[in-house]
């Protein structure tokens, strides 16, 4: 006999099927809020769209019968190029998302980062125990606030902090605003009616969707709703955030400190003379600044810019093992999933994840020996097509 479990797996045998079945459990607009990107969407679109404009050029006869996916990043092994990046609100796509989150990652080998908008408390996230974890921050208009997260995850251990640079506004995404989105969630009649064909998941949250919060926003001994944590967070952004905020963290930050949402080159070399570890190209998949070019375009770019004195890390629309391939022959250390990581989270909580991340670990197994490589640190611009139009290298 056939289990549920076992019927999910089946059909969803890669990550564009397991979005499908999410959002066949998911209401409308919590499935929006997460697929979906600010205004026209053109970036969101043009991340995944880029990467069919990179060609693999393979070299079967190098002999490539055992391949070996690991990859170092500061000291810490990861079982395959891919890890988790920071997602908000995961706990509304499965109950106690962020540790299934970080579970999983564990189960699979890789790493996982939390983001400042977890629904779980960042402490108790760190205590699955599982690593390499990163947390991942904001520049609040409230410094103080920068420098308490920044200790606290000092104190819980996490190995890495990502100061995302691309949030100093909201960005201005339409789908949320036309499905009345709100957190905490609110349900008009059409919300209702759309909801009774949504049985699954409103039974998985029953008694859930109360207890759904910004985590690291409650101070302690504070009762705070989710309304007036949103509106804290809201009001905690800051444009004028600048160069002179990140020396402050490197300050306060002991370990490697990363920025995510690094697209113009002379920000990336600038990150080099301010004591920067490494960087994430992001345009926060397409949900900040639309007509921001494709992340897989401008990775050429950063990569040159730092000449290869930091890891430079890539995310934004991928969704197959050839991205990943494909990132890394452009210079990426490591490639990070947004949506795809909820998509998991939703059609199978931690199950769906390591599942979701076996899909990436079979499909960048099987470009690895159909181009002739076997080692990460072989994937090289020799795999990338446009480099022999452009002439041999000398
Ligand atoms: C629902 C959702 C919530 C997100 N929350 C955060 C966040 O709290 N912090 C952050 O730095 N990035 C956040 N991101 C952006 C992701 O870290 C990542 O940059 C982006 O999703 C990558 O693109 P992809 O979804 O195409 O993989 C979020 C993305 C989604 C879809």
């Amino acid at each position: 006999m056939t289990t549920p479990r076992q019927a999910w797996q089946r059909r969803a045998y890669n990550v564009e099927a397991m979005r499908l079945l999410a959002r066949a459990v998911l209401p409308p607009p919590f499935f929006d809020f997460a697929d979906g990107g600010a205004e026209k969407e053109c970036t969101l679109r043009r991340n995944e769209a880029a990467f069919d404009e990179v060609e693999l050029l393979p070299h079967p006869l190098s002999g490539a019968s055992e391949r070996d996916l690991s990859v170092s990043l500061f000291g810490k092994e990861l079982s395959l190029p891919v890890m988790i990046g920071p997602a908000g609100l995961a706990g509304l796509f499965w109950p106690d998302g962020e540790r299934c989150l970080a579970r999983a990652a564990g189960r699979a080998g890789t790493g996982f980062c939390l983001s400042h908008g977890s629904v779980a408390p960042l402490e108790d996230v760190a205590a699955c125990g599982t690593s390499p974890r990163w947390m991942q921050i904001f520049i609040y208009r409230d410094r103080a606030f920068t420098r308490e997260l920044a200790e606290r995850a000092a104190k819980s251990g996490y190995d890495a902090l990502v100061l995302t640079i691309d949030n100093q506004l909201l960005g201005n995404r339409e789908r949320d605003i036309r499905n009345g989105f709100a957190i905490p969630p609110r349900f008009g009649v059409s919300g209702l009616a759309g909801m009774a064909f949504k049985a699954e998941w409103l039974w998985r949250m029953r008694g859930e969707i109360r207890r759904i919060t910004f985590g690291n926003y409650v101070r302690p001994n504070e009762t705070a709703d989710i309304k007036t944590l949103a509106g804290r967070m809201a009001s905690l952004l800051d444009p004028s955030m600048s160069w002179a905020d990140v020396d402050e963290l490197r300050r306060v930050w002991a370990g490697p400190l990363f920025l995510k949402g690094i697209l113009h080159p002379h920000e990336a070399k600038a990150a080099l003379e301010h004591g920067i570890d490494g960087l994430i190209v992001s345009n926060h998949g397409g949900r900040q600044l639309d007509g921001a070019p494709a992340t897989i375009d401008v990775l050429p770019y950063i990569v040159a810019a730092v000449g290869g004195s930091i890891p430079v890390l890539i995310d934004g629309g991928i969704r197959r093992g050839s991205d990943v391939v494909k990132a890394l022959a452009l210079g990426a250390k490591a490639c990070l999933i947004g949506r795809p990581q909820l998509w998991g989270l939703t059609v199978g909580g931690e199950a769906g994840v390591v599942h979701l991340l076996d899909i990436y670990r079979r499909e960048i197994d099987r470009v690895m020996g159909l181009c002739g490589v076997s080692r990460i640190a072989d994937i090289g611009a020799d795999l990338l097509f446009t480099n022999i139009q452009n002439g041999p290298r000398r």
